[in-house]
């Protein structure tokens, strides 16, 4: 049985990665909400019934043995939700690594870059209510950074632009750290490290989800424990020749370091 892995779109493709990097193993489909994307400037109720009906789709029609939430938007959104309709099933979600980024100096300031609902949401004030003593902590959100990514543009001037103007204030090294609470953003990541400047430090909650998906299989006897290479399945929401070229966009980026 295949692990699902969803996203509004192609940015989940980044936590994929650091899933296939521990899973080797495992089969995976990967789904893409592109159709319906960006969800970070949706309402909450939009992005709830959306990630709903896909997680439905991937439990229960395709029968996979575990969802991972690669979106902070809709984890924010939907995940509690998610865990009661499937309480027996492992459903991991994404929030932005500010523990890790608050924690790696004495009081560091720290901005975390998200989508506006993100941000909004109930969940990410707790977080950031919870550590908030121990650094400065910038929300910053980024509405349309997503659509570049999307779009595969991740080294045009538009893109460079955006970023310069969203990150001016904070440019000359005015944070210590910055966190990537949208999982598109990895995929800009040289991008905003050159903006900001080469001492900024990078949070990144993709691999720490990996993990997390890897030990609630495990705690189920849920690993694949034989020794065949894993497979990668792409979908996405699109239609006719969009369709074919997201699909083309998600095998690029998951075959691109970054
Ligand atoms: N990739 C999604 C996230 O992690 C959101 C992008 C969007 O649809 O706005 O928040």
């Amino acid at each position: 049985m295949p692990i699902a892995v969803f996203d509004s779109g192609v940015g989940g493709i980044s936590v994929l990665k650091n899933l296939v990097e521990i899973m080797p193993h495992e089969d995976f489909i990967y789904y893409g909400d592109s159709a319906n994307a960006p969800y970070g400037t949706k309402t909450l109720e939009e992005v709830r019934k959306l990630t709903c009906e896909h997680a439905k789709n991937l439990l229960i029609d395709q029968h996979a043995k575990g969802l991972v939430v690669a979106c902070n938007t809709a984890t924010s959104a939907a995940v509690r939700i998610l865990r009661e309709k499937y309480p027996d099933i492992p459903i991991v979600g994404i929030e932005p690594a500010v523990k890790p980024a608050v924690l790696f100096k004495e009081h560091p300031r720290v901005l975390v870059m998200a989508t506006p609902m993100t941000i909004r949401e109930e969940k990410f004030k707790k977080l950031m209510n919870k550590y908030s003593s121990q650094g400065e902590i910038i929300p910053l959100p980024c509405p349309g950074l997503m659509n570049f990514v999307e779009r595969g543009d991740l080294y045009g001037d538009d893109v460079k632009q955006y970023l310069e103007e969203l990150l001016y204030e904070y440019t000359h090294n005015e944070v210590d750290a910055v966190v990537l609470g949208c999982t598109h953003y990895p995929f800009v990541r040289k991008l905003i490290q050159e903006v900001l400047g080469d001492d900024v430090r990078v949070f990144d909650g993709g691999p720490g989800t990996a993990r997390e998906m890897k030990r609630r299989l495990a705690e189920k006897n849920l690993l694949d424990e034989s020794d065949k290479a894993g497979t990668v399945e792409f979908q996405n929401s699109l239609d006719g020749t969009a369709h074919e070229d997201k699909i083309m966009l998600c095998k690029t980026l998951f075959n691109k370091q970054i």
